[in-house]
């Protein structure tokens, strides 16, 4: 920001005038361009927002190949979700009578409520495949362990980070059944079907999630009030902890650089500032500081970080925007319970799922062995025990914390490739090549013309 020499329009005193009497935005605000280390420390300081980054962060952290930024577009998707959501939330009517012509309103009445509608669609299918990319990306550099310095406990970030996981497919699903149109009531209803396989309390879970044992007003209301403000507000939660946790753990890759700098401890530079921020508990500013070639391997946050956070977030709205737009956002026939489409399916995401149930539902002569047991919650069950193990399953040096690809840890990636490979064949299995009564429809093949099931 630029040296302003406008007095504020209150007149407010502010005590923080400049050395030449003038007024400068960035003494009430943060600067884009500070002109000195302190200025940096203390942009960092006045602004609330900016307490969430270091003052200066490492080139490598901040690099597309580490990250890929892939948390940070999670993070501007569930806001940009909660903005349009809350729009949304002025038109929608959650009552079984109302819904479906409330989301027609926006559809063909409301001044761009198509778009409005569409971005809010596309932005949620856009997360849930963002933050499980984001999972990826973390499993693959090993950044769910902590890398030797003091004050780390970075499994506790992983495991905040799978429930987040658990709780975006759940407010995805949640808000499917809000248009009330056939997509969306056979989808919740093969979705909740799966949860009922759970043994012993299953039909209690179906019962809690419907409200009934049955789709009705009950579960509408339900999905809708987990949708617009239990699940938001429990996200937004765990957000602000995960972020408070990199902050205290810092980012996996800057292990390496912080060890190696201790080990070469260089004399404190006399002529330079030094911020409070930053510094590990027990030790002094000053030598913290000075053990870090900053110059060499980090940027300030402000503008560096910051800057290049608001590419990624105006290149995911760019995007999201474009398919809004492309793709538009699908309206069915209303909801009929007494017409099942051919085949019902679930939401992609659970598609997978729905396959494994599939799957592992086996005939044997005139006997048929339901999957839904083992496929719709043994093996989800212990693929996410899994992960919560994973943490404590990893036996790789601390040298390896960071890395993409480590050799050390050759095996679990291998591992969890293949498993990642499996969940989205059969995700794409389900979405593309199922057709009526569940049948495989290779793409060179016609889709036969069935009825729909009265
Ligand atoms: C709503 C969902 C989530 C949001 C908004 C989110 C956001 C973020 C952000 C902004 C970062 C900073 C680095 C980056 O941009 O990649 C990050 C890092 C991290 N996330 Fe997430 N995340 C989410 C879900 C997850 C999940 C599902 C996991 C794993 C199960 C996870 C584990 C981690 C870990 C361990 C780090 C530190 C990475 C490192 O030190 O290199 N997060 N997250």
């Amino acid at each position: 920001m630029k040296q302003s020499k406008t007095v504020p329009a209150t007149g407010r005193k502010t005590g923080k005038q400049d050395r030449g009497g003038g007024f400068r935005l960035e003494d009430w605000n943060w600067s884009w361009s500070p002109r000195s280390q302190k200025e940096a420390g203390d942009a960092i300081v006045t602004n609330f927002m900016l307490h969430w980054f270091p003052n200066r962060v490492s080139l490598e952290s901040i690099s597309i190949r580490y990250s890929y930024w892939l948390g940070t577009i999670t993070a501007f998707l569930f806001f940009y979700l909660v903005f349009t959501g809350v729009i949304l939330m002025f038109h929608y009517i959650p009552s079984v009578e109302r819904a479906y012509a409330s989301i027609k309103d926006i559809e063909y009445a409301v001044s761009f409520g198509s778009f409005l509608r569409a971005s809010h669609r596309i932005a949620a299918h856009l997360m849930v495949a963002m933050v499980f990319l984001h999972m990826v990306r973390v499993f693959l550099t090993g950044a769910y362990r902590n890398g030797g310095l003091a004050r780390q406990f970075r499994p506790l970030n992983w495991w905040i980070g799978l429930v987040l996981l658990v709780l975006t497919l759940f407010l995805s699903f949640t808000g499917y059944l809000l248009p009330w149109d056939q997509l969306a009531y056979w989808a919740i209803t093969v979705g909740t079907n799966i949860a009922q396989a759970v043994p012993v309390v299953g039909n209690d879970i179906r019962f809690f999630l419907l409200g009934g044992n049955e789709i009705n007003q009950n579960t509408l209301i339900r999905f809708y009030v987990l949708h617009c403000v239990f699940l938001p507000l429990i996200v937004t939660g765990l957000f602000l902890w995960h972020m408070w946790r990199i902050r205290k753990d810092g980012m996996a890759c800057d292990d390496r650089l912080a060890l190696a700098e201790r080990a070469a401890p260089a004399r404190p530079e006399p002529s330079k500032t030094y911020s409070l921020l930053g510094v590990t508990a027990g030790r002094s500013a000053t030598v913290e500081a000075s053990l870090v070639d900053e110059d060499r391997y980090k940027i300030r946050a402000v503008p560096g970080l910051i800057r290049r956070i608001s590419i990624a977030c105006l290149l995911t709205f760019a995007l999201t925007s474009a398919l809004a737009v492309w793709l538009g956002s699908p309206l069915e026939e209303p909801a009929n319970p007494m017409v099942t489409p051919n085949p019902a399916k679930a939401p992609w995401y659970f598609l997978w799922l729905q396959e494994l149930v599939a799957i592992t539902t086996v005939r044997i002569g005139g006997f048929t062995v339901n999957g839904g047991f083992l496929g719709g919650v043994l093996i989800p069950g212990a693929m996410l025990l899994w992960g919560f193990l994973t943490p404590f399953l990893d036996r790789s040096s601390r040298s390896s914390v960071g890395v993409w690809f480590s050799r050390e840890r050759r095996l679990q990636n291998t591992v969890f490739i293949v498993v990642c490979i499996a969940v989205i064949a059969l995700t794409y299995l389900g979405t593309y090549l199922r057709g009526p009564y569940w049948t495989v429809i290779w793409p060179w093949e016609s889709w036969p013309d069935f009825p729909p099931q009265l």
